[in-house]
């Protein structure tokens, strides 16, 4: 080789070197988001609240600002606490910060490949995919006769039901629509599998006081292998007891489903549909077992789908009782604009006080505190949240996110972040109204979730969602007292319900 060559490769060689050298120094030096001190060895795991964690970190924040950093042996989280940060961060850099961590809690329940753990890539984009193909816009709009239905024999049922029985009347509603779009059954009786089903996924939920990822299991995967006396692996002993139930949860739709096809009792269904897609397309992906990603899929939408209704549900029939004023103002918009009849899908748009009400429930007492799953009003479970994961180190307003990070967005803190909502604890619908009756604060927009784990949607679209997003016509709803439709005083709250807008 020339010798004019040599001196170009050697100076390139170096370059690249000093680049590396840089760029490594840069990502050493450049801080991590500021958090509590830790002790030696364990870092922060001391400080890892076992309860109200949302809370516990909204305060934590007061202190050390938006963006908050705790390490547990080696592991870097980061807390995000303001809406802002989560756009900044899981929004806008969300090809970075749309992973999952590696849920062994999970692993151990035999959740494999479900939708919410999946990691961040090809497989997640199927999956979300076939999760889209039956929920987008087009296809819930088909949905609306069984809603309304659903929701109907809702209101009666809670006029009807004694008292104490209400949470049961919003279970079995919230369990009742998702099985219907799972797999087409009807529910029709209190003996039903799929309330069954819903009952084991909440007593699971129930008995778990840790986010799947930051338990101790999930920090020492080691852990596993041991009994569930040992200390430290009580989660993976707890794992291995529910292992059994969980799994049915997978099995049992799809199966039935399957039969239902060989003796043509099959309702259309989320399950029907694919498994029809999957057999009449040609197989393109080696090695991809689909009807086991449907299993799963499947799963994945019951349980994400079934628990976070009836949550934001029972937000609303609190918020009703606690605010009759509030009640009493949306009945008073709901007799005006429609009158002797009840409310349909269409009348959405002319009941602006019902839409900030609606709103209000989400952001008054959100059902994913921390990301996902449902709030302790219904399970008790207040570390509700899926984490997000870092596949690369990034750099946000100056602090340094390695690779690997489990960031958790704090939706509760976001939703009540004094510097956008007054008095954020207190159920006051007006606040988004324009002036001078309200303060014109803008809807929450961050009710589910980030960047690509964003359910259904991807981020650009997500700030549209105030009016728009199919799932907003899954779950919503509206309220209210009408002695009109009979129940004769006899339930304490006399509720009349419709579903839609
Ligand atoms: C009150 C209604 C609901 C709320 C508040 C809610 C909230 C959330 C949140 C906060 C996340 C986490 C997103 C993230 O990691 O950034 C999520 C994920 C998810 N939700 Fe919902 N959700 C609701 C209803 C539903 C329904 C009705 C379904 C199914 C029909 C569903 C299916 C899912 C799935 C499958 C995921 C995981 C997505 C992924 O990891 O890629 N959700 N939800």
């Amino acid at each position: 080789m020339p010798l004019s060559l040599l001196v170009v490769a050697a100076i390139l060689v170096a370059g690249l070197v000093v680049a590396i050298f840089l760029i490594r120094r840069r990502s050493s030096c450049t801080p991590y988001p500021p958090g509590p001190l830790g002790d030696p060895i364990i870092g922060n795991l001391r400080q890892l609240p076992g309860h109200d964690a949302a809370i516990v970190f909204e305060e934590m924040g007061k202190k050390f600002g938006d963006v908050i950093c705790l390490r547990v042996l080696g592991s870097t989280i980061v807390v995000l606490n303001s809406l802002q940060a989560a756009e900044e961060l899981l929004d806008k850099h969300s090809a970075i910060h749309s992973d999952r961590p590696v849920f062994t809690l999970y692993e151990l329940f035999g959740f494999k490949n479900a939708l919410s753990a999946v990691p961040y890539g090809k497989q997640l984009m199927r999956l979300r995919q076939a999760h889209h193909s039956y929920l987008n816009k087009t296809k819930t709009s088909d949905l609306r006769p069984m809603l309304t239905v659903e929701a109907r024999t809702l209101g009666k049922n809670l006029l009807e039901c004694k008292e104490g029985e209400h949470e049961l009347m919003l279970n079995r509603f919230s369990t009742g629509v998702i099985a219907q779009v799972v797999s087409g059954h009807r529910i029709v009786s209190a003996e039903d599998n799929y309330l069954r089903m819903s009952k084991m996924v909440l007593h699971v939920s129930t008995l778990m006081e840790q986010v799947p990822a930051v338990t101790p299991l999930d920090f020492l995967p080691f852990l596993k292998h041991f009994p569930g006396w040992f200390p430290g692996a009580h989660y993976a002993g707890f794992a291995r007891q529910w292992r059994p139930v969980a799994r049915e949860l997978y099995t049992f739709p799809l199966e039935t489903v399957k039969q239902q096809r060989k003796d043509g009792s099959a309702m259309p269904s989320f399950l029907l549909e694919q498994l029809e897609f999957i057999e009449s397309t040609p197989k393109t992906e080696e090695g991809v077992d689909l009807v086991g990603e449907l299993e799963a899929n499947a799963a994945s939408m019951f349980a994400a789908g079934e628990a976070t209704t009836w949550s934001a549900l029972s937000v609303f029939l609190l918020a009703m009782t606690l605010y009759p004023q509030c009640q009493a103002r949306a009945q008073t918009e709901i007799d005006a604009v429609i009158g002797n009849r009840l409310p349909e899908f269409q009348d959405r748009e002319s009941l602006p006080y019902v839409e900030c009400l609606y709103n209000e429930v989400f952001r008054w007492n959100t059902g994913a505190p921390l990301g996902m799953f449902f709030n302790g009003l219904v399970s008790g479970f207040d570390w509700s949240g899926i984490p997000h994961r870092s596949i690369s180190d990034d750099i946000y307003r100056g602090m340094f996110i390695p690779k690997g990070t489990t960031i958790l967005p704090n939706i509760r803190a976001m939703s009540h972040d004094e510097r956008i909502y007054r008095t954020p604890t207190l159920f006051d619908p007006t606040r988004y109204l324009p002036a001078p009756e309200g303060r014109g604060e803008p809807f929450f927009t961050g009710k589910y979730g980030f960047g690509r784990r964003w359910y259904l949607h991807g981020p650009a679209s997500r700030r549209q969602q105030r009016l728009d997003s199919s799932r907003d016509r899954l779950v919503d709803m509206s309220y209210q007292t009408s002695p009109r439709l009979g129940g004769g005083g006899k339930s304490s709250l006399r509720t009349r319900c419709i579903m839609g807008c």
